[in-house]
């Protein structure tokens, strides 16, 4: 082999424990959320049907979900199936439940041995039959971890999961007639029940948008958008968005450092 790309390989290594060396871990973002997206585009760049994007997007939710943990995240939330996905052939619809199928059976070992906990924000129960077994699998084997816990939203909606949350509040307080519905109670009935809100969210392929995900958690997040395309996205794009973050000057609505 030459020594070229063992350098190349070397400072890769380098740029990755420099980014780490300078996050500061008392300022970590509890909860990232993130909208893997541009996987299309990826493969359209290379003359490659579309799910070679979505089949090399896989690889990249190993090497963050990983780095998440590692870096000792609270949670990490990722969107991967949208419940207006279904509008795309039925073709890529298939393809997608089978490499979520080879994503679980691939990766749960691991994500258990991590101390990982799976959660699924979502109607899975629509999901193909098969599929829900995994999914099933996946969430009893590592329902008692006590790391991460790693969000998986499948067939989701933000506005569904709302819908779902006041309709869950009305069931639990049928006596009450005058029931009066706080912000408290809604978020202890939405998915994340527990969990802190994302204060990252992060999207890929340069969209501009939030395509229904997480609507009311990001209330107050920082957004942080790349032009790169998800199965680009490596754990060095995550500790820089992680870097930028603590960089940021959270306001709340108040006043900055300084009264300005
Ligand atoms: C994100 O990539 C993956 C899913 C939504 C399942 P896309 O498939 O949306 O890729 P683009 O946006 O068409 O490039
Ligand atoms: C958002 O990506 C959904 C997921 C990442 C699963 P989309 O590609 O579906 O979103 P739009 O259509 O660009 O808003
Ligand atoms: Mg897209």
């Amino acid at each position: 082999m030459s020594s070229l790309p063992m350098t190349a390989v070397r400072t890769a290594v380098e740029a990755k424990e420099d980014l780490r060396a300078q996050i500061d871990a008392a300022r970590l973002p509890k909860h990232i959320a993130i909208i893997m997206d541009g996987n299309g585009r990826w493969a359209r760049q290379r003359f490659l049907p579309r799910i070679a994007g979505h089949r090399m997007g896989a690889r990249t939710v190993h090497e963050v979900v990983e780095t998440s943990a590692r870096l000792g995240l609270q949670a990490l939330s990722l969107y991967a199936f949208s419940a207006e996905n279904w509008k795309r052939p039925k073709t890529e619809i298939d393809t997608l439940m089978e490499l979520l199928r080879e994503y679980i059976k691939k990766e749960l070992e691991e994500i258990h041995r991590n101390n990982i906990r799976i959660q699924i924000l979502g109607h899975y129960e629509l999901l193909p039959a098969w599929v829900q077994e995994d999914i099933e699998q996946a969430i009893r084997v590592t329902g008692k971890n006590t790391g991460m816990v790693l969000n998986v939203a499948l067939n989701y909606s933000a506005r569904t999961e709302l819908a779902d949350a006041f309709q869950s509040i009305l069931k639990s307080n049928q006596q009450n007639r005058n029931l009066e519905i706080t912000e408290q109670m809604i978020a202890e009935h939405l998915y994340t029940k527990g969990l802190p809100d994302p204060d990252l969210l992060i999207r890929t392929s340069g969209e501009m948008r939030v395509s229904n995900f997480l609507l009311w958690q990001i209330a107050y997040a920082e957004i942080w958008v790349t032009d790169t395309y998800w199965p680009d996205f490596t754990a060095r794009h995550l500790m820089q968005a992680i870097l930028d973050f603590q960089k940021r000057e959270r306001r709340y609505g108040g006043l900055g450092r300084g009264g300005v």
